[in-house]
């Protein structure tokens, strides 16, 4: 669909992708969107697009978060239909506003989904691909397995499948596309890459910390969201308290509420990711697991798509 060498996409991370990181993806044979939430105007969007574009010819895309509190939604979905972007991924809400811009501009549009309810309904509206957004996932990560996900979306659904948590191994990635993904998705891996600008403690962080110590938290933005089970983390709690749960179920006041909640989290996670608080909220999955030295962006690419025969490894053989 997109005439890529690999079925691979770096994924979107809100503070931690940017366009080097973009380009050096791209170079190495795969594609890669960034979140627009990264950028506090039109023109700032505008001008990253443009420097990728300078950059390399290879398609990329952009996130867009299609829910209430987006409130630069419009802006970002102007920039993107503007720039001709390759796709787009909607994420955290109804992307039925962007598959009809992204078709009249020739603009794909791929929907995080958790659920086959919502694949079946993002499938109808149009879009090109569904991104499943598996319980391995980092950031808002779903309820299911890849497996038990990938097989019953694909059973359904007739447009591609792209499956989103858990790979940084060759392995992984073949079980993905042995259950019948058609590509895959890849966040954390890239935070621990030598292309990547966030502070040295949070890439020692990704490799230092393990599976087990990934939680999932209310208190950032209201919605689940995973994160290293810091001292910080563990101080604050997990669990949103009940004023926080109250002004989130009130119809009238939950819109206001998250926006709030979003500005207060973004700002916490931007102390964190570039510079040493107290306040650490470092944003990981659980694929932090297999992670264990701080690649180049090619290198991390080769360990997915590469198999280990492949790439020189020999067979244990015993004296
Ligand atoms: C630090 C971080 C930030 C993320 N930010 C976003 C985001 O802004 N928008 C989005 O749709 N998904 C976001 N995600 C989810 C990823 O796009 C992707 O679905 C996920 O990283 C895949 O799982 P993995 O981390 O196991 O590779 C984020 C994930 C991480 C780890």
């Amino acid at each position: 669909m997109l005439g890529i060498e690999y079925p691979v996409i770096m994924a979107p991370m809100f503070l931690v992708s940017t366009p080097k990181m973009i380009v050096a993806a791209l170079n190495s044979g795969i594609t890669a969107a960034m979140p627009a939430m990264n950028y506090r105007t039109a023109n700032e969007l505008d001008e990253a697009l443009k420097f990728i574009k300078s950059q390399t010819n290879k398609p990329f895309g952009v996130n867009i978060i299609v829910n209430k509190s987006n409130i630069r939604y419009k802006d970002q979905l102007d920039v993107c239909i503007k720039n001709k972007v390759a796709f787009i991924i909607t994420s955290l809400g109804n992307p039925k506003e962007v598959i009809a811009r992204g078709k009249e501009a020739g603009v794909k549009v791929f929907c995080d989904v958790t659920d086959l309810n919502f694949a079946q309904k993002v499938e109808q509206l149009g879009a090109d691909a569904i991104i499943a957004v598996s319980s391995h996932a980092g950031g808002h990560a779903g309820q299911f397995s890849p497996k038990e996900l990938i097989t019953t979306i694909k059973e359904h659904c007739k447009i591609p499948v792209i499956s989103a948590g858990g790979v940084v191994t060759n392995a992984q990635f073949q079980d993905k596309l042995n259950y019948g993904a058609d590509g895959v998705t890849v966040g954390t891996a890239f935070i621990a890459s030598n292309e990547c600008d966030v502070c040295k403690e949070y890439k020692d962080a990704i490799v230092k910390y393990k599976a087990k110590d990934i939680v999932s938290t209310e208190k950032l933005s209201g919605s689940k969201l995973t994160v290293i089970n810091t001292p910080y983390v563990q101080k604050i709690g997990t669990e949103a308290n009940v004023l926080e749960k109250f002004l989130n179920r009130n119809k009238r006041l939950r819109k206001y509420v998250k926006m709030l909640m979003v500005i207060n989290s973004m700002k916490k996670l931007q102390k964190a990711a570039f510079s040493t608080t107290y306040q650490t909220v470092w944003c990981a999955g659980p694929s932090i697991e297999d992670i264990n030295e701080i690649r180049s962006v090619n290198d991390i690419v080769e360990r997915i798509v590469k198999n280990e025969i492949s790439r020189g490894a020999r067979p244990c053989t015993s004296t």
